[in-house]
């Protein structure tokens, strides 16, 4: 790393203290880091503890065949009762799972615990008569409704493995991922709403099926969300309101052993087909509760809004099997954001704990705060962050703006490999610095090191990796031990290589940098794309910017940034025409920022960026304009006419 590319993020010297009354109560304190480091494995069966288990475990860790783990062994639970029947045996059956927010005003559902336990024992009972038993897999292709919980935790339940493929994902996309698990079920809906209007599901699960190497489907299980007409397959199709409204609401639940597979996420690689991420029970269960429980300081009487996709991992980990395990209310909102409807559901609800990612929280403040600031968000008292690295900009805006200035703000690095939060601030303990996740969790073994694999010192950057096995990792890739050997841990052995970039400042936090693939090499000096982008949007005219390494002839690598300027920025160039002076100014600004060596080769002032349904800004593309070529696939953009509109500035500009 470059000297200019440290020192640029370590010259952030704000400081957030934990507020004093939540400290004083706080479910985890400084105590945890050094009883975690001395005996890991007591500190994860204690977390494990929290949850109900048939049969208590013989061993915490089997660690015998890395880089394979089986934790809590000999163990048995089951993780749908751990979710919903056990809080309704402690008498919280009343108490509100899920304030289900759906997308036409007034759409709005609350299911109680002891209304989800009956929904999910009637799923399971209706999956035994549709033929799916323990060990069979069964893909997911739903909207944000009730029903995609209840159908997860039914699997869970009768121990199917389900893998839950995102409604924006295509036939094909959902076809490959059916075809690598073999699955044998979809549960599916007609349609969801998105954007006002309903938009259909079921077409593409009947294009998916068509395809012929998909033969092990027996029966599509259909939601009625839009009411929208659809094709139907006798015999083949059923409706869930057919099938599963009439089953009985008991169902015996069988305790699955700790290591009995609870569900495959399937997420990109650096190439070719997707990976297809196993993650197991009772481990999962115990990381992904116990992280909830302490990384948001959650307390019986949060109210808790993660605003990921379930077919995400954030979405698996902490909305459904988190939250749940750990007895949250919690609200699930089904549609698109307009301005201020998220604000309205805090609002509303009363929301206590807000989880989303940075690039909506630079959608907000390209809107301006005048939004958010006509809603009463007192309520709220911690925020999370995830996805990627959070700037310092917004950071502070999510902070003041959304917080009140009285929210910790807890940026959360993990990973769909990592299953559980592994990097984060903890709010009653750590003085928050805007951008960097901090440390590794209690229990947790994380470093930054150099290309030998040594740990670097504190100022300098690296690798991240993690260095001890922790209870929610993945357990493999779906039918491949190699690929899942070569991918995580053959660069050094007995190190999980995580693909991200690092920095210890000098107190020994970390900052994230950016996936190693986004490190740029600039005349021998490495810069990250995330640090230019940052200082990029500390110019109070930029909103967002994406930046990308670009072939240069003499440089290596040249810096390519592309920027969305704030509304009032906007205005103003029309004013005054031609936007050169802009540019000028901006990488101007990124020298004084960074040093002259990140000044960005140029910048493209755009309207939109490329991103996945996911939020993830598509860099390749952006790569493709950069280097003047035809520009690649564009099917996973979540609008992919957003590459003519940045081709066409292209052509105007150049
Ligand atoms: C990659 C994992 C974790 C669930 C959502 C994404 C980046 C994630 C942060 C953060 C900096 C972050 C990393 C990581 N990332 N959280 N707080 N700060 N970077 O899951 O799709 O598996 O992506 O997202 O680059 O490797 P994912």
């Amino acid at each position: 790393m470059s000297e200019q590319t440290l020192s640029n993020l370590s010259t952030e010297t704000r400081r957030f203290e934990p507020p004093a009354d939540l400290a004083a109560q706080a479910n985890v304190t400084e105590e945890a880091y050094d009883r975690a480091a001395s005996d890991s494995e007591a500190y994860w069966a204690e977390a494990a503890d929290r949850l109900d288990w048939g049969q208590k475990w013989d061993q915490v860790l089997d660690w015998s065949n890395p880089p394979f783990a089986k934790w809590f062994v000999g163990g048995t639970l089951n993780a749908a009762v751990n979710c919903a029947d056990r809080h309704v045996a402690a008498g919280r059956g009343d108490k509100v799972a899920l304030h289900w927010v759906g997308e036409p005003e007034g759409d709005r559902r609350d299911i109680t615990y002891a209304e989800l336990t009956d929904l999910v024992c009637q799923a399971a009972n209706a999956l035994t008569e549709l033929g799916v038993g323990k060990g069979d897999r069964v893909a997911i292709y739903m909207p944000m409704i009730p029903e995609v919980a209840v159908a997860m935790l039914a699997c869970a339940r009768v121990g199917a493995i389900h893998t839950v493929v995102f409604g924006g994902f295509s036939a094909d996309a959902l076809a490959s991922r059916i075809v690598d698990c073999e699955a044998k079920l979809v549960i599916t809906a007609d349609g969801g709403f998105r954007r006002g209007s309903a938009s259909a599901l079921k077409p593409a699960v009947d294009e998916a099926l068509l395809k012929s190497e998909v033969d092990k489907i027996e029966k599509v299980l259909v939601v009625r969300r839009t009411g929208q007409d659809v094709e139907w397959q006798e015999g083949r199709d059923v409706w869930w309101h057919d099938v599963v409204d009439r089953q009985p609401t008991e169902h015996e639940a069988e305790m699955h052993d700790s290591e009995h597979p609870l569900f495959v996420m399937y997420t990109s690689g650096s190439t070719g087909k997707p990976k297809g991420i196993l993650h197991t029970t009772g481990g999962y269960l115990t990381g992904t509760s116990f992280t909830h429980w302490a990384v948001f300081d959650l307390k019986d009487d949060d109210v808790y809004w993660c605003t990921a996709d379930v077919g995400w991992i954030t979405g698996h980990s902490y909305m459904v099997y988190g939250p749940l395990a750990n007895g949250t209310t919690q609200v699930m909102f089904e549609g698109t954001p307009e301005k201020g409807s998220w604000w309205k559901v805090i609002e509303d609800y009363k929301v206590s704990i807000f989880y989303t990612a940075p690039t909506a929280i630079r959608t907000f403040m390209k809107q301006g705060r005048e939004i958010p600031d006509g809603y009463d968000m007192s309520s709220l008292r911690i925020l999370g962050s995830v996805g990627e690295p959070i700037n310092p900009e917004a950071y502070i805006w999510y902070r003041e703006v959304i917080g009140g200035n009285r929210c910790p703000v807890v940026d959360t690095w993990w990973q769909t490999e990592t299953g559980q939060i592994m990097i984060s601030p903890l709010p009653g303990v750590t003085a928050g610095k805007p951008g960097s996740a901090m440390r590794a969790l209690p229990g947790i073994a994380a470093d930054v090191v150099d290309d030998e694999a040594k740990p670097v010192p504190n100022g300098s950057g690296g690798y991240l990796v993690l260095t001890e096995p922790w209870p929610a990792m993945l357990r493999t890739l779906w039918g491949d031990d190699q690929r899942f050997k070569d991918t995580y841990w053959s660069r050094w052995p007995g190190l999980y290589f995580a693909g991200d970039g690092a920095k210890k400042d000098d107190d020994g936090d970390i900052w994230l940098l950016g996936r190693v693939d986004d490190v740029m090499n600039v005349s021998g000096h490495r810069l990250s794309t995330t640090e230019i982008e940052s200082a990029l949007v500390s110019h109070p005219k930029v909103a967002e910017a994406a930046v990308v390494g670009a072939t240069d002839d003499t440089t290596g690598q040249a810096v390519v940034a592309f920027v969305i300027l704030r509304e009032s920025a906007v205005a103003e160039a029309d004013e005054q025409g031609e936007g050169s002076d802009l540019v000028a100014e901006l990488r101007a600004h990124v020298a004084h920022e960074i040093g002259p060596i990140a000044k960005p080769r140029s910048i493209m002032i755009v309207p939109e960026l490329p991103k996945t349904r996911s939020g993830k800004i598509m860099r390749r593309l952006l790569k493709d304009v950069a280097e003047h070529r035809e520009v690649g696939d564009v099917t996973t953009l979540a609008d992919s006419s957003v590459m003519d509109l940045i081709k066409q500035q292209e052509s105007t500009t150049t």
